[in-house]
């Protein structure tokens, strides 16, 4: 390593422990989220991931951004999902900063929260109960699991999670795969499409290993995925990647059926590939032949265009 790639790696790493050199996002009023087609939109919904929020103020702020940016807009949004790694050491501080955000916000109807490696991997009881207990609180969920399903105007969204303490990679029960195939069977029996998360993505997806060595699901990915596959028209909602907006964000899972897959971005911090803004999500637009998702830089409250900024898929 040259003496200027360490010495930036280290002066990298001191601002990004030290509270002075945050960065605090304004959201602007200049560019609001419109929806293609407001008349018939069905649902819609806000996504991120990787929050990582430390106790710092600033980056509680920004992750209030988002939800200003949601309210700037006259769209109403029914769902704001967080595809996992909410706190960045799993530490109490952490979780009630990220849980004050959601508690205060008035801009969606549902929350949807689930367990990264992060959450898991150091306080994983402590992180468990914190999680189910705003489950609960948001969702009315008496099952006491921290996976779990709700339907939302008739649309049903499953989200799984690991029911170990894991470094990466997530342990999927037979109960919750069990589980799992109930739920998209239910979903899916009318024809609507289905929205499953998860913090950890399938093995050879979004440019899997090779942007992450270990980053896959682990152990149960083939079962997992195989349920996935079985069903028409899911959508299979991710984070952990940190991969940006970058050619591999939407993959393809079973063409037959209509399976899809959406790496989202990292919002705390600056993506490994493509546009790289931290901040950035996807918001997802339902019709009644149609699903779109579109990038979002909720925490300045602008659209990012280019490649790999919009997804349409047909239902079939
Ligand atoms: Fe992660």
């Amino acid at each position: 390593m040259s003496a200027k790639i360490f010495i930036d790696k280290y002066i990298k790493q001191f601002k990004a422990m030290n509270p002075k050199y945050d960065v605090i996002y304004t959201v602007s009023k200049d560019d609001p989220i419109t929806f293609e087609d407001s008349e018939n939109v069905k649902l819609s919904m806000a996504i991120i991931a990787d929050t990582h929020l430390p106790n710092r103020e600033s980056a509680e702020k920004n992750l209030a951004n988002t939800f200003e940016d949601i309210k700037n807009s006259k769209e109403s949004f029914d769902a704001f999902l967080m595809a996992g790694d909410i706190a960045d050491y799993g530490t109490n501080n952490e979780y009630e900063r990220f849980f004050r955000v959601l508690d205060k916000q008035t801009a969606v109807d549902k929350l949807l929260v689930t367990m990264g490696n992060h959450d898991a991997r150091i306080f994983y009881k402590n992180s468990t109960k914190i999680i189910k207990d705003k489950i609960k609180a948001y969702l009315d969920d008496k099952t006491g699991k921290i996976y779990y399903s709700c339907d939302i105007k008739g649309y049903t969204f499953i989200v799984l999670c690991t029911e170990k303490r894991m470094l990466e990679k997530a342990h999927i029960s037979s109960e919750q795969i069990a589980f799992l195939d109930r739920e998209l069977a239910r979903g899916t029996k009318d024809g609507k499409p289905v929205f499953v998360m998860c913090h950890q993505p399938f093995a050879e997806t979004h440019g899997l290993p090779e942007v992450w060595k270990t980053g896959d699901m682990g152990e149960q990915n083939d079962e997992v995925r195989a349920v996935m596959e079985k069903y028409k028209n899911v959508f299979f909602i991710n984070g952990h990647l940190h991969g940006g907006i970058f050619e591999k964000v939407a993959e393809v899972i079973n063409e037959e059926n209509n399976v899809h897959s959406i790496s989202i971005p990292g919002y705390r911090k600056e993506n490994n590939f493509g546009i790289t803004d931290c901040g950035v999500g996807y918001f997802c637009e339902v019709y009644d032949d149609r699903v779109i998702f579109r990038a979002r830089k909720f925490i300045s409250g602008e659209y990012k265009t280019g490649d790999y900024t919009r997804f349409e898929y047909k239902l079939i």
